[in-house]
């Protein structure tokens, strides 16, 4: 993993020494396409690397078998066999859907991941799930498959839309309730400095958050266990995005999804309701959603929560916190919660 300012250097001087000889297959959404993955493309066609760009419309609604059949499609005309790799340039939606391509082009070829959202460098690029959503239901279809590497060069952030910048702070916010409580302190300091794209300050945010999620993937590669704390506000936050039809942005479901899960846990581990409290300051002070929209459907959000993988007997378990930077060890990392319980904290529509 290599993240920094010069990283997509790094990434042109590996797949030269590293995967020499291979079609490289770059795929990109049409917003990052024209920004960072064809001027890569010319980058690496001059060093005498064979390159194909392969583009599909941007956003969430992209992450079907559709597109994932056009992709590959496109890669039988190419005449990519076992010899090619691919390289996701873009965000969470390319590196899902792209390292999923890849999980099952002939049975699995490599996957570079060169995140350019801030939520694909902090959480979707690492960690090898990769996969695409089915009638309503959020990666319903997918596979493990660890990327060859992930290169995250903090200069493509230049370009990121300001509501895409500030919906990655869900993830960063996240990887410190889950791992790291200094990690909070520093960033309840810094949220000015981040929010400014200090270059130095993004760079010890991603770098943190990288290693927060190295360290509880390289423990439980298929989420056996300690995993699924990296679920924390995604459960809600899954059924929101289900709910919305995607008009809400993942990181913008997660945030709510935490505060919602937040309060679940104040009557479920123990959590305080001072650490809620720091919780959700600190998501608005991000400018992200804490309170759940009036007009969302609870009913469909309940719908989306019972379907989610981590329930087991007909019983709804959560990843909650116990204080901030620790999360509740329970079974298998995850507590039960009472249908109850959650439908009455979303039909207070949660926040502050
Ligand atoms: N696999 C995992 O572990 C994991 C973890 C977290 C999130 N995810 C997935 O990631 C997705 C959300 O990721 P996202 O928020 O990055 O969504 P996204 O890929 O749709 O990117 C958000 C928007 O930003 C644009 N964009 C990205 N980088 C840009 C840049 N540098 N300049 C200009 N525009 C840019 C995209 O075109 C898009 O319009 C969800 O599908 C979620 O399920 C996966």
């Amino acid at each position: 993993v290599r993240c920094g300012p010069r990283a997509l250097d790094a990434l042109v001087r590996d797949l030269r020494t590293d995967l020499p000889g291979r079609l490289l297959v770059l795929v990109s959404d049409s917003n990052v396409a024209p920004l960072h993955a064809e001027p890569l493309a010319r980058r690496l066609r001059r060093l005498g690397l064979r390159v194909e760009l392969v583009c599909f419309p941007a956003g969430e609604a992209s992450k079907t078998r559709e597109t994932k059949a056009a992709i590959e499609d496109r890669l039988a005309e190419l005449g990519a066999g076992r010899d090619a790799a691919i390289v996701a340039v873009g965000g969470g939606v390319t590196t899902d859907l792209a390292g999923f391509v890849a999980a099952t082009w002939n049975r699995g070829v490599p996957v570079v991941q060169v995140p350019t959202s801030l939520v694909a460098m902090v959480d979707a690029a690492l960690g090898g799930k990769t996969g695409i959503n089915h009638a309503g239901a959020k990666n319903r279809l997918g596979a493990f498959h660890q990327p060859w590497g992930v290169y995250a060069d903090l200069s493509v952030l230049s370009t990121l839309p300001e509501a895409d910048f500030r919906a990655g702070f869900a993830e960063v916010v996240k990887s410190a309730v889950i791992a790291d409580a200094r990690l909070f302190a520093w960033l309840e300091e810094q949220v000015a400095s981040l929010i400014a794209r200090r270059a130095r300050t993004l760079r010890t945010a991603v770098a943190a958050c990288l290693g927060i999620k190295a360290r509880i993937v390289g423990e439980d590669e298929r989420e056996a266990g300690r995993r699924s704390i990296l679920n924390f506000g995604h459960t809600v936050g899954h059924g929101l995005e289900a709910a919305t039809t995607y008009t809400l942005s993942h990181g913008q479901a997660v945030a709510c999804g935490m505060s919602v899960e937040g309060e679940l846990a104040t009557r479920c581990t123990g959590f305080s309701v001072d650490e809620l409290g720091r919780l959700r300051g600190l998501l608005d002070r991000f400018g992200l959603p804490v309170a759940v929209d009036r007009r969302v459907p609870v009913e469909a959000v309940l719908e989306a929560v019972r379907g989610d993988k981590k329930n087991r007997d007909g019983q709804l378990r959560f990843a909650l916190p116990v204080r901030i930077g620790r999360m509740a060890a329970g079974s298998c990392w995850t507590v039960p919660v009472r249908e109850k319980l959650l439908r009455s904290v979303l039909a207070r529509r949660a926040g502050v």
